[in-house]
């Protein structure tokens, strides 16, 4: 298994490009079950999680072709040849229960691996699967799968309402209204800028919705949907995560493509740790010339409230702030895997179930880790970026998942960090 070796290296200085987003893409993929014609992407993200969808996508009979280096998905679901969503592809991605709303929507039928557990939480779907109810889809679950079909007529308009903010069971739902006779009211929907994306694209195919980016979504189902090109949105997490690499290191780096409103709650705290953060013309400029960094308290909520896909990075940054910092995880029971390890790296972290308190230290020691999720891997390299001497990150596959070049997106502003091949 590969690893990655960062050695801290002082500030950082230059530019970094931001992708697409991975949870925007893993969204907008699975619409192009919606319709018989095609659909393309671009600014796709080239990661791990999007050769999973295309992948599955595949495997119902969709054509997907990764062009101009994958960063162009163009996709067609005119000659389907299954509805089944095979356990072996599932188990490998949570975002695969994805196609169950588009499939239900445009064949009636569907049977989808569930995903089962995850590092960082239980994770169910029972919120999907009472919004494609309350739209009159019947639902068994047997041998871990969903078996889905609709009554004769199809799926039909409803009330759906969220008894708390989900983002995926507010994307598969959407999907879903948009072929469905009659009204569909998403009440206490997800907020996120990939839901916004979402519907966006899915307007463009010719459906018709309202409200999206507030917690009440309207969709007027219509009989079929065309196709369409549409351009993944920015990813706020890599933004979010790259934007604490001078926060932490300091210097000054600039983000090409990011903006303040896909940011905001996240750049009020890096303004209250003393970071500070500007627009410019192609994005963000964010910098730290002197002074330690400020502790911050942070509680992780839906958008627009700290996002919990940044809560690690976060952590990272907060090791070696001036006083004691509390990080409340409220979305995920289980996203403090990355303490253990920045704790051994030097970092004083006192962890009770959702909370954990971190205590600043003057500096910050290489050591071998071990990445544990996604975003745990992130934090650990932000670590290193800061610590003295080296710090050897193992299981980076997870990185690959939602992180395009780390690598030389890194070594570009300066930072000493290599990959190293493993067996
Ligand atoms: C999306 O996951 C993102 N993934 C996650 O990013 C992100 O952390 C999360 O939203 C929250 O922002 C993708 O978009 C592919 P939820 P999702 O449904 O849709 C519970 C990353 O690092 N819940 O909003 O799965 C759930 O267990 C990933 O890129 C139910 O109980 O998140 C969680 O505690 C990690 N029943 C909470 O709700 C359900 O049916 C929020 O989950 C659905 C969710």
């Amino acid at each position: 298994m590969d690893s990655i070796i960062v050695t801290g290296n002082g500030p950082l200085s230059g530019r970094i490009p931001i992708a697409g987003a991975k949870n925007a893409c893993l969204t907008l993929m699975p619409a192009t079950l919606l319709s018989d014609e095609p659909l393309t992407l671009t600014n796709a993200p080239r990661l791990s999680d999007i050769r999973t969808m295309t992948l599955l996508l595949q495997s119902l009979g969709a054509e997907v072709q990764g062009l101009q280096e994958g960063q162009v998905q163009a996709m067609s679901s005119h000659a389907l040849t299954s509805t089944r969503a095979e356990y072996d592809i599932v188990r490998k991605m949570r975002a695969s229960i994805l196609v169950l709303g588009p499939l239900l929507a445009r064949f009636g039928h569907a049977e989808v691996s569930l995903p089962g557990g995850c590092a960082i939480g239980a994770r169910p779907v029972d919120l999907h699967l009472r919004a494609l109810e309350a739209m009159g889809a019947e639902l068994d679950l047997r041998e871990g799968y969903v078996h889905a079909k609709v009554p004769s007529g199809g799926l039909r308009g409803g009330i759906v309402e969220f008894p708390f903010v989900s983002v995926g069971a507010t994307e598969n739902a959407l999907m879903a209204a948009t072929l469905a006779k009659g009204t569909t009211v998403l009440k206490n929907a997800a907020r996120e800028p990939e839901i916004v994306d979402l519907a966006q694209c899915l307007r463009k195919m010719g459906a018709q919705i309202e409200g999206e980016g507030t917690d009440t979504i309207e969709i007027q189902g219509v009989d079929r949907l065309g196709g369409a090109t549409h351009r993944v949105v920015t990813d706020r997490i890599e933004l979010g995560t790259y934007m604490l690499a001078p926060a932490i290191c300091g210097g000054e780096v600039e983000l090409l493509g990011g903006t303040i409103d896909l940011v905001r709650a996240f750049c009020e705290k890096l303004d209250e740790a003393g970071i500070s953060v500007e627009e410019t013309t192609d994005g963000l400029r964010v910098s730290r010339k002197n002074g330690r960094v400020k502790a911050v308290d942070v509680i992780t909520e839906p958008f627009p409230g700290f996002p919990t896909d940044l809560q690690a990075q976060m952590m990272a940054l907060l090791c070696t702030a001036e006083g004691t910092s509390v990080l409340e995880e409220k979305i995920f029971e289980n996203r403090f895997m990355h303490a253990p390890e920045l704790m051994r790296m030097g970092a004083k972290i006192d962890v009770h179930g959702g909370t954990a308190k971190v205590t600043g230290v003057d500096s910050l020691k290489g050591a071998p880790v071990m990445a544990t999720d996604l975003r745990a891997s992130v934090s650990l390299i932000l670590a290193g970026l800061a610590a003295e001497g080296e710090t050897v990150v193992n299981r980076v596959y997870h990185l690959d998942r939602g992180y395009e070049q780390v690598v030389r997106k890194l070594q570009g502003v300066g930072a000493r960090i290599e990959r190293v091949r493993g067996e």
